[in-house]
Formats: C-alpha cells, sequence, structure tokens
C-alpha cells in the first residue's frame, strides 16, 4: 500500500490554479524527487499534504485514511514532517531547543516525558553535526547551519514521510554530498522522503523516482533516467544540456 496517496488535488489562489488535479503516490522507504520550473506548485503541494491549506478537490490518504481537513499538528502527529523553502526557525532559541521542539510535537510515545526528548535531541543533532553548536542561537548561525536545525527538527518529529523543500539550495559540494548520505540513510531506515529541488544532478542521484510539475500539472513520473530524457520535461525545465550521470 502506498504511503501517501493524493488523488486528483486541485488548489486555486483567486484564479490562479497552483495545482491541477495531481495524483501522486508516495511509496515506503522512497526517496522522491519532486521538480519543476518556478511556480510549478511543489511548494504548494506540501502545503496542502501538511494540513496549511486545504484542497479545493481531490483526496490526500496517509496509510490509506483521509487527512483532508486536519489541523497542521494532527497531521505532524501522524508522522509527516517538513522543512520550508524559506527557513523558519526560532531565531532567538538554541539550536537544541529548536530540535528539542520538533520532538515535542511530533510523533510518538517517547515524546510524552522530558527526558527522552532530551535524549532524542541530542542523537539528532550529533547527526547533522551540530553537537558543537547546541548552545549557539539560531540567529546566530549562518543559512546553512539554520537549514540543517530545520532539517533537525523535522526529523525529531519521528516522521514517517519527510517533505524537504529545496534543502540543497544554500550548500557546498561537500555539504550536498553529506546531505544526500543522510537522506539515504533515512530512507534505509524506513522514513519516506519527498525532495523539492533545483540542484539538479543531486536531485537526480539520490533519488529513486522523480515526479515533474508544469503549471500545477504532473508531466512525468519515473526513474530519474527515463524522466530526465523526457521530452516535454526537457522543453519546460531541464532543457537540452541535461543529461544523468
Ligand atoms: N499563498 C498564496 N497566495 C497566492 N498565490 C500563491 C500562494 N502560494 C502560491 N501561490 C501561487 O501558486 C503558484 C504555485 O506556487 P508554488 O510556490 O507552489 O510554486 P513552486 O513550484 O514551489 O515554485 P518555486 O520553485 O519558485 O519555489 C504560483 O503561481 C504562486 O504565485
Ligand atoms: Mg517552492
Amino acid at each position: 500500500m502506498a504511503l501517501l496517496e493524493c488523488k486528483s488535488v486541485s488548489k486555486d489562489f483567486g484564479g490562479i490554479t497552483a495545482l491541477k488535479s495531481v495524483d501522486l503516490i508516495i511509496g515506503a522507504n522512497e526517496i522522491l524527487g519532486l521538480i519543476g520550473p518556478n511556480g510549478a506548485g511543489k511548494t504548494t503541494l506540501f502545503d496542502v499534504i501538511c494540513g496549511l491549506y486545504r484542497p479545493d478537490s481531490g483526496g490526500i490518504l496517509l496509510n490509506g485514511r483521509s487527512i483532508v481537513g486536519l489541523r497542521p499538528h494532527q497531521i505532524t502527529q501522524m508522522g509527516v514532517a517538513r522543512t520550508f523553502q524559506s527557513v523558519r526557525p526560532l531565531l532567538s532559541q538554541t539550536v537544541f531547543d529548536n530540535v528539542l521542539a520538533g520532538s515535542l510535537f511530533g510523533r510518538g510515545d517517547y515524546l510524552h516525558t522530558a527526558k527522552a526528548a532530551e535524549h532524542r535531541t541530542e542523537e539528532i543533532l550529533e547527526w547533522i553535526g551540530l553537537e558543537a553548536k547546541k548552545n549557539t542561537r539560531v540567529k546566530n548561525l549562518p543559512i546553512e547551519h539554520r537549514k540543517l536545525v530545520e532539517l533537525g527538527r523535522a526529523l525529531a518529529a519521528n516522521p514517517v514521510l519527510l517533505l524537504l523543500d529545496e534543502p540543497m539550495a544554500s550548500l557546498n559540494p561537500a555539504e550536498i554530498t553529506r546531505f544526500i548520505e543522510m537522506v539515504r540513510k533515512m530512507r534505509d531506515g524506513g522514513v519516506s522522503v519527498v525532495v523539492v529541488e533545483h540542484v539538479m544532478k543531486a536531485v537526480m542521484n539520490m533519488s529513486d523516482r522523480i515526479a515533474v510539475l508544469h503549471h500545477g500539472e504532473k508531466i512525468a513520473d519515473g526513474p530519474p533516467q527515463e524522466v530526465s530524457r523526457d521530452r516535454k520535461v526537457i522543453e519546460v525545465y531541464l532543457g537540452e544540456q541535461y543529461g544523468v550521470s
């Protein structure tokens, strides 16, 4: 069974069609790359999955159960966590407290004791490589570290599905390599991951499958090698120069 299923999901913003009858399946233990030109509807799709906006029509099922109409915190508690394209950490709080906030509002019983949540936070800080910065206020961190804090906060929620919105935009090549390793480890640990990204080489390389949105419609969905050779995808987004390495 699909972990998450979007069935004919549509969303308009005052006459602008952001999503038009989008069907999308996210399987268990899968990395799905979600790509497409600016304004294609990628972030909006995350927003409707997370309950920030209600779709105008269509269904969204998590493990077979409809989540349309649930509040964002309820959807988080069911195991869907995300990061934002423009990062939104708690700037005046420390790195530790930002990640801790994720574990306190996430999925799972261990969250009910402060000790367990703190322990989980320590584990995650080690994983994202920010233990040494745990007492630093986030406002004093560079953007790439703020992105890691957001990732840590999402991971602390103990998700079954993680939605990452342009996580690699400000990372250097070494950080991108490390990031890809981290996402693969998450997948191997049982988390499904959807990555919205314009860094093509990275997203093609890391994804098990790629879905392409254009003007709110899904125009391709398949293995990276296949999608990167799709005429329509090349025409509207990738250009002729692109080739999967
Ligand atoms: N809150 C909103 N109010 C009005 N229009 C919106 C809103 N959010 C998104 N849109 C519009 O919906 C369309 C899809 O936007 P969206 O942000 O989902 O695109 P995207 O694929 O994430 O683009 P990018 O790659 O630039 O991040 C765009 O035309 C955008 O202007
Ligand atoms: Mg976006």
